[in-house]
């Protein structure tokens, strides 16, 4: 009987000690079922902690590459004695000084604001970060292939380009840093090594450079100035960084400047005309669909996206018309009536793209809302520009008129 009874009891141990484990177990499996739930958010990883990086699209940062050997002649004194030496030194003293060396500087409320940063508003964050960490990477790869190209041919640009490209560097490694907040950081060296390299003529790489750091300082800067009045809406330290940040852009953008001033034939035809439009309308309405495609990461900032992003064009076209020979009247009452056309068109297209519909039934279906597009696209590039830079085109001079 008491050998009986010390069986039962012992079974009961044994069975209350493998209830308590399944317990545990179960405990454990739904605390690990919760971080995989918050850390599932569809991205697909390389390795532990390492994001592979998004499919590239037309509308996704690109990295560039150029004709180097023309990129040399451009910029060789010999044949563009026009080269304002002088004002291309007093740029390179200015970058030397270093004036966000110790601006980059992390502390310890990243990490903890990340955590508390969950959901759909997680992944839009790092969806933003991922954009943001490789269009500042593309800077600084093409930067610094022109600093070690054109050293021999004009060592002071040679060294602002490696100069801009240590910006560019810091800006990326920041950006990159804050992705592995979120435990999703991207390998830098892979992308170098396997992402496509879109080529452009050196006359192309300046106008869309030009754009791209004046709307990147528009885009920092008004962000910042919104946080600041709105301190609610900082859901992350990384904001709080842009106001210098931002300085280092515009920097970058009056080199561009003082580039294009000194080529009369990048500024002063009716094809310069053309193609500044072209750049600026590029770049103007990527920006506007990639912004309207994650409006809700400029909600979580308590931003509206369309306020933001006209603000952001207006701006920018007018810091540019002070350089490039034509740009687009944005503020014609037309002109964002018909970009918000062509959000509402992309919408639909991203809608069919996202359906369960065999892929040549979605092809069929995206091609009329394309086709829409495009003449949409085509009727914004043929409103009347406003003619602007700096040349005296009547008087056909190429002296600067301011
Ligand atoms: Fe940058
Ligand atoms: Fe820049």
């Amino acid at each position: 009987m008491a050998a009986t009874m010390m069986k039962a009891n012992n079974q009961l141990a044994r069975a209350s000690v493998q209830g308590r484990a399944a317990r545990v177990c179960a405990r454990r499996a739904v605390v690990v079922r919760a971080a995989a739930a918050s850390d599932d958010l569809g991205f697909k990883t390389m390795r532990n902690g390492i994001k592979e990086a998004s499919a590239e699209s037309l509308l996704t940062p690109r990295f560039y590459t150029t004709d180097f050997d023309e990129m040399e002649q451009l910029f060789s004194q010999q044949i563009n004695p026009n080269l304002d030496m002088a004002e291309l030194e007093a740029m390179c003293t200015e970058f030397k000084n270093d004036y966000n060396q110790r601006h980059f500087v992390r502390n310890e409320t990243f990490k903890k604001a990340a955590e508390g940063i969950t959901g759909e508003t997680r992944k839009i964050f790092i969806e933003f970060l991922e954009r943001s960490c490789t269009a500042e990477f593309s800077g600084f790869l093409l930067y610094k292939e022109l600093g070690r190209r054109l050293k021999s041919t004009n060592p002071v640009v040679a060294e602002i380009f490696t100069l801009m490209s240590r910006d560019e560097a810091r800006h990326a490694g920041f950006l990159n840093k804050a992705m592995s907040d979120f435990n999703l950081a991207l390998d830098l060296g892979f992308l170098t090594k396997n992402r496509k390299y879109t080529f452009f003529k050196p006359k192309f790489i300046i106008y869309a450079t030009y754009l791209s750091e004046k709307i990147g300082y528009w885009r920092y800067i008004s962000i910042y100035r919104h946080l600041q009045r709105n301190p609610d809406n900082q859901l992350y330290p990384l904001f709080e960084y842009f106001e210098n940040w931002c300085q280092d852009e515009n920097r970058h953008g009056d080199f561009f400047t003082a580039i294009l001033k000194v080529r009369p034939e990048f500024v002063n035809d009716w094809v310069a005309k053309l193609w500044s439009r072209f750049f600026c309308l590029s770049v103007y309405i990527t920006m506007y669909l990639n912004d309207h495609q994650r409006s809700a990461f400029y909600e979580s900032l308590g931003l509206n996206t369309t306020q933001f992003n006209q603000h952001v064009i207006i701006e920018t076209n007018k810091t540019t018309e002070r350089i490039f020979p034509a740009v687009p009247d944005v503020e014609h009452p037309e002109f964002f009536t018909k970009m918000d056309e062509l959000v509402k068109l992309n919408n639909k297209v991203i809608e069919i793209g996202n359906s369960d519909m065999p892929a040549p039934l979605k092809a069929l279906a995206r091609a009329p809302y394309v086709e829409r597009m495009i003449a949409g696209i085509f009727q914004i590039f043929i409103m009347k520009p406003i003619d602007c830079g700096s040349f005296d085109l009547e008087a056909n001079q190429t002296q600067l008129s301011y």
